[in-house]
């Protein structure tokens, strides 16, 4: 009590202080007990080249993941030539603040260098010469980060939006097992590490059903897995009605799993249809101004709004802190975001909690205050 009316009291004065003035609120702190707060980062940050952004970062994440440098196209380009020097420093500075760090990605279709997938010839790689390069691939890098990352995304983005399994090369060429091999190759490199399934929209219940389908289909298998990542990419309209995010958090915890949100934003632009709700990559809109009203600058009252929304899963993410293991933000502020160019290229959105200039938005006031509640 006495901590939350220090913090109330410091929250009513931090609106003039800078970015990493000591003044403004920690979402460590206010989510302390709860669940890991973390960020994406980088690689420019990562590789230090905005220092003020690391120090907001230490001060308020305890929990990193790189938005681009472990993806396979970035850490092996070429068949056994790996690039370690962003991941590595990722990892260093995780473990100078005593930060936890999400490895993202394993087994993803994308980002995924096209000789992965081939044979000497260009033809399609058959399904032993694949399986020994996911194997060698995932033992490498898990194995270099062995006992230092903890957390590991080994399968992302596998399902459709109605449950069945995306018909990705990795399908195609393994079978339906190439993700539990996944989940064992990842499990012998680390033991200790914690493997888990990561996709986007789980809260829509037809995807909530597979991802229910093909967790309890590992765990009836023996497989090592040890919790569901929801990447949580919203709208201020989708997911229309917030007890289907809820509903999904309480199925994964049913099977006995923690929920990692992965990817948290919320991006305030008008969405071009259903299919630009989510995370796929595939999907790319032509420019169309009317759908980029706020690139003179976010309204007050928009602002507002997106804040409530951000109270409001808060509000359901702190009701179930038993089942929820962290939550990730996909990336520190507004300008870095994947939402400015995506599903419309070169829009200027606000999903995340600090603004383009640094400082907190109403968000991030919103979100450390749902923490009073508990
Ligand atoms: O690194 C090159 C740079 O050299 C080049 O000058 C520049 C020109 O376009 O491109 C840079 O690469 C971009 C890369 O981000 C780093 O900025 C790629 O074009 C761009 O496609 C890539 O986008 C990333 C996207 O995944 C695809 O990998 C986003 O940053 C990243 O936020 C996004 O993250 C994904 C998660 O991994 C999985 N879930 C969905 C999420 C959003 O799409």
């Amino acid at each position: 009590m006495i901590r939350r009316m220090i913090v109330l009291s410091v929250l009513l004065t931090a609106t003039a202080t800078s970015a990493a003035d000591p003044e403004i609120p920690s979402l460590k702190r206010a989510f302390e007990g709860d669940f890991l707060v973390g960020t994406a980062l980088n690689r420019e940050q990562i590789l230090g080249q905005e220092p003020a952004v690391l120090e907001r970062v230490a001060r308020q994440f305890n929990q990193v993941t790189a938005e681009n440098a472990m993806k396979w196209e970035k850490i092996e380009p070429r068949e056994g030539e790996f690039d370690w020097a962003t991941a590595d420093a990722l990892v260093g500075f995780a473990e100078r603040q005593g930060m936890q760090v999400a490895g993202h990605v394993l087994v993803w279709h994308q980002q995924t260098p096209a000789w992965v997938f081939e044979d000497a010839d260009g033809a399609q790689a058959s399904r032993e010469q694949l399986l020994s390069r996911m194997r060698e691939h995932i033992q490498a890098v898990v194995g270099r980060y062995k006992g230092r990352v903890r957390y590991w995304e080994v399968v992302n983005e596998a399902l459709n939006e109605d449950g069945s399994l995306r018909r990705t090369p990795w399908l195609e060429g393994i079978g339906e097992d190439y993700i539990e091999k996944a989940f064992e190759f990842a499990h012998q490199a680390d033991p200790e590490a914690v493997l888990y399934y990561n996709d986007f929209n789980l809260y829509k219940p037809a995807k909530r059903a597979g991802a229910v389908r093909l967790v309890q289909g590992l765990q009836e298998k023996g497989v090592a897995v040890g919790g569901i990542g929801m990447q949580a990419h919203y709208g201020m309209d989708h997911p229309a009605r917030l007890g289907d995010f809820e509903a999904s958090i309480e199925a994964f915890a049913a099977l006995g799993l923690p929920v990692h949100i992965t990817e948290m934003d919320i991006s305030v632009l008008p969405m071009p249809g259903p299919e630009a709700e989510g995370a796929d990559l595939d999907v790319d809109v032509e420019a169309d101004q009317r759908l980029n009203p706020y690139a003179g600058g976010l309204p007050r009252e928009v602002e507002e709004r997106q804040a409530s929304r951000y109270a409001a899963f808060f509000r359901i993410l702190l009701a179930h802190r038993e089942s929820v293991a962290r939550v990730t933000f996909w990336g520190v502020d507004d300008g870095q975001s994947w939402k400015n160019n995506w599903p419309v290229r070169g829009r200027t959105d606000y999903p995340l909690l600090f603004g383009r200039d640094g400082q907190p938005k109403d968000a991030f006031y919103a979100i450390v205050r749902s923490s009073y509640s508990k």
